[in-house]
């Protein structure tokens, strides 16, 4: 099989098994390098994590390890691998975007490691994620699933507020489908509540694509139970996509017993809780003006980060002893979930995959997350995830 000489990404229609043993092998030699390379593994605390954690860190995954899990019930139910990637962060609010072309290389070798589930939005760029992840993913048509989100007000390019009237989300699913390069959308989430529009009719229009063959399952994102049950009742829901990690677990007494009583699946977005529980982050964090949501959060001004950080230090404390870093130990709780949720870490590097990736293989007992929970449960969280105007989007 050849690939583009320019760019070296696979072109329609070709196999990507070839590309996969070059991955394996480019995984191998990576290893060898993160070994080889003091500082790589290097907390913001400058806690070095031990030989045995880098190395576990490095590992590529087997196959085996990436299980299948399934999203909803009956017709609304969606199988996907125990672990999806989110691609938001290659074009959109974690800094200066990264240069596309790596950027498209990297999502096909996600790809190639056997992960199915790619997550995105209109919002992201705008349109500019989308457009990436279609290019990138069209040679694994029927191999993958990307899904994608409307409920934006998008004009000039710009993200003007909420929009989930019905002719909206018409516009935004033919213009997702084009960027995306498939036939139909695999799931199609509201990305935030509309208080202007009954959920019904939001419900309403998303069946309506159903049939149309436009879109295959519905999803809601930071919706609250009572939206979720009448969302449900007009079109089954597949999954609810929230905030969700060790440092906010909020959506386990606000939605989890709606979700499980009407069969609905959960996927946890920003699971490394938007970098905070990797240990790469301190005070001192600089977060691009440009490109980064993160500098307008409470969460993340140098007061919360440092105040904090006892949640990090706690990470890196119960995974050096396991030869675990603290982004796999953040994922490693998250997969060990009686939820069976399927979280969808971002990176923009492709160590940050090996090592997200590796955390499918820990084999961490429940007594022992018990014991990581109350260390954690000492320490009170400083600032909340959202700025006011922005919180009131975001039901729970
Ligand atoms: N529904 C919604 O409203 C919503 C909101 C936010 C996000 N999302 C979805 O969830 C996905 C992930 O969310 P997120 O990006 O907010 O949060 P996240 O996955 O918790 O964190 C991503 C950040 O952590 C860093 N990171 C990841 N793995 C790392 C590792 N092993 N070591 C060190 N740093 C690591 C990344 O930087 P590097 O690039 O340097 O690795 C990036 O800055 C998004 O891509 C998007 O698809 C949905």
């Amino acid at each position: 099989m050849s690939t583009n000489s320019h760019n070296g990404l696979l072109q329609p229609n070709q196999e990507p098994s070839n590309h996969r043993r070059n991955f394996l092998k480019t995984g191998a030699v990576l290893g060898s390098a993160l070994l080889a390379a003091p500082g790589l593994l290097t907390s913001a605390a400058g806690n070095t994590l031990s030989a045995e954690a880098a190395s576990r860190a490095s590992l590529t995954t087997p196959p085996a390890a990436l299980t299948r899990r399934t999203l909803g019930q009956g017709k609304a139910a969606f199988e996907v691998t125990s672990l999806g990637f989110g691609c938001m962060g290659m074009s959109y609010h974690r800094g200066p975007a990264p240069d596309r072309k790596t950027m498209l290389r990297l999502l096909q070798k996600v790809a190639e490691s056997g992960v199915t589930l790619f997550d995105t939005a209109e919002v992201y760029g705008p349109f500019l994620n989308e457009e990436l992840v279609g290019e990138a993913l069209a040679p694994f048509k029927g191999k993958v699933n990307i899904t994608t989100k409307f409920g934006f007000d998008i004009r000039d390019g710009k993200d003007r507020g909420i929009n989930s009237r019905p002719e909206n989300i018409r516009k935004v699913a033919e213009a997702s489908l084009k960027r995306l390069r498939v036939d139909a959308i695999e799931l199609f989430y509201q990305h935030r509540p509309d208080p202007k529009v009954p959920i019904e009719d939001v419900a309403g229009t998303v069946k309506d694509l159903i049939k149309e063959g436009k879109v295959k399952r519905f999803g809601l994102s930071e919706a609250d139970a009572a939206t979720i049950r009448k969302a449900h009742a007009v079109q089954p829901v597949t999954a609810l996509q929230s905030e969700y990690s060790l440092m906010w677990r909020e959506p386990e007494t606000a939605v989890f017993p709606t979700l499980k009583e009407l069969g609905i699946g959960f996927v946890p977005y920003s699971p490394v809780g938007r970098g905070y529980l990797t240990g790469m982050l301190n005070a001192q964090s600089k977060f691009y003006p440009g490109n980064d949501n993160r500098l307008g959060l409470p969460r993340f001004t140098p007061e919360a980060l440092k105040a904090n950080y006892p949640f990090v230090q706690a990470l890196l404390d119960f995974g050096q002893p396991r030869g675990l870093t603290p982004a796999q130990i953040s994922l490693a709780w998250l997969l060990a979930r009686p939820e069976q949720v399927v979280p969808i870490p971002g990176t923009t590097k492709e160590a940050h995959v090996h090592e997200n990736m590796a955390s499918l293989t820990s084999n961490i007992a429940q007594g022992e997350w018990n014991q990581l929970e109350a260390t954690l449960a000492k320490s009170t969280l400083v600032g909340s995830r959202y700025p006011p105007e922005q919180e009131t989007r975001a039901a729970k």
